[in-house]
């Protein structure tokens, strides 16, 4: 078989074999075919697409030029959420201990990565004593025995996808929809997943800006994950806006318990129970997405879900006081607030601005070696739709500096009022097949 046959092919249109992509995927991973051609083949594919089978087959060719997790000592299916993105997202966070509640089983491998707060490790390092490091031993006992448990990422998985990733990031060829899906599809097989529920973002602070690219995306996942033997539901969420009120790691962890609690913001609240109705009926708990929505809201109503958060912090090391004493979370110095110049409407807020501004004050890694400040953050006092008298706060920033006009410049140039706004629509379409 020869490299250039392969790109020849696909700039012709046709469909490559399981074969075809699997002697690619392997001699780029091994670093026996050169950049220069893997690129050509990109670029191909960005104009000609793949069909299903392609796209099944270089998602598993993917998944097997590295370490795949081995799951199959936890009981149960073993269901995985992926967000594409977004800012202040918290979903993971109450997600995992929710779900476990119901006895679906939370393996969770999670990374730190760059952003503009923390990955979710982060966040629960706010917690005095929370580790990750587990023995592989320990990571299956504590699920089987307790049904969540989080450990840090190890092995090498998706080699091929870290080459390619980073090929099409200097070549023009991030933006097709065959690569996105695959590339994201890989991981999560990777890591161990028997069925998989996506979290597809759209709006200004997404990478799809637009619900036409967002459900094409999530549709293409769905049916890569379907024709690869894992169950796959997705949910296409408005990324428009900062989702509930917190960005910043220990205002986040405050945010989770509140949802937790049944007290969190309203749309974060939303999204965790469609998201978690999804895991619950993948993991064969309940028949249907209303059954087991209803079931979430019961163990959310009883205290169960907060009980499950508690003995998840104890079984990893952490303090888990702070879920009633939320002020032995890391505290920072100064709450300044940001008074409304005008009356009116909160008519926009671009979460991605607001995710650099929290940036700024220390919450997010902006190259790998920067340290974060998991006390510092905002939290948004109106969201869009909100009515607001100029004067009132519209967002309280917590900071270990005194002086933070940097950061509030940054948030009025991206808080717009109006006369008249509504509020977003927060899920735009469910996928299930
Ligand atoms: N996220 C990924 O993991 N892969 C892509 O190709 C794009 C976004
Ligand atoms: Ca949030």
């Amino acid at each position: 078989m020869r490299m250039v046959d392969i790109i020849s092919k696909k700039r012709d249109g046709k469909a490559l074999s399981t074969e075809e992509i699997n002697f690619f995927v392997d001699g780029y991973t091994k670093g026996d075919i050169p950049d220069y051609q893997v690129s050509a083949l990109a670029m191909a594919i960005y104009f000609q697409d793949m069909n299903e089978q392609e796209r099944a087959d270089l998602t598993m060719a993917i998944v097997n030029s590295g370490d795949v997790i081995d799951l199959s000592a936890i009981e149960g299916v073993k269901v995985d959420k992926h967000s594409t993105g977004g800012v202040g997202d918290t979903t993971t966070l109450v997600l995992a201990p929710l779900v476990a509640a119901l006895d679906v089983p939370v393996a969770k491998m999670s990374g730190r990565g760059l952003g503009h707060t923390g990955g979710t490790i982060d966040k629960l390092e706010a917690i005095k004593g929370f580790h990750i490091e587990l023995s592989k031993q320990d990571f299956v006992e504590l699920v089987n025995r307790d049904k969540v448990a989080v450990v840090g990422q190890s092995g090498n998985l998706t080699p091929a996808d870290k080459k390619l990733y980073a090929l099409r990031d200097v070549t023009g060829t991030v933006n097709s929809m065959a690569l996105i899906a695959t590339s994201i599809m890989s991981k999560k097989i990777a890591a161990g997943a028997d069925a998989i529920v996506l979290d597809v973002k759209t709006g200004a602070g997404a990478f799809m800006k637009t619900e036409e690219d967002a459900e094409a995306l999530a549709h293409a996942m769905v049916k890569i994950g379907n024709n690869v033997g894992r169950k796959t539901m997705a949910v296409i969420s408005d990324m428009s806006q900062p989702l509930g009120f917190a960005i910043g790691n220990a205002l986040e962890v405050k945010e989770a318990i509140d949802t937790l609690k049944g007290q969190g913001p309203k749309d974060l609240t939303e999204l965790v129970l469609t998201l978690g109705s999804q895991m619950v009926v993948l993991a064969k708990k309940a028949a249907t997405l209303e059954e087991a929505r209803q079931k979430l809201q019961e163990v959310i109503d009883s205290g169960k879900a907060l009980a499950k958060f508690k003995s998840f912090l104890t079984n990893q090391g952490g303090d888990a006081s702070i879920v009633d004493d939320p002020e032995k979370l890391p505290q920072a110095a100064y709450k300044i607030e940001l008074p409304a110049l005008d009356s009116g409407y909160v008519s926009n807020i671009v979460a991605d601005e607001l995710g650099v501004a929290a940036m700024i004050l220390g919450a997010g890694r902006a190259t790998k070696e920067d340290e974060i400040d998991l006390a510092v953050g905002l939290m948004l006092n109106k969201k869009v739709g909100d009515k607001v008298e100029k004067g009132e706060s519209l967002v309280t920033i917590y900071s270990n500096k005194e002086n933070v006009d940097d950061v509030k410049e940054r948030l009025y140039a991206n808080i717009e009022i109006a006369d008249y706004a509504e509020e977003p629509t927060l899920i735009h379409t469910l996928i299930t097949e």
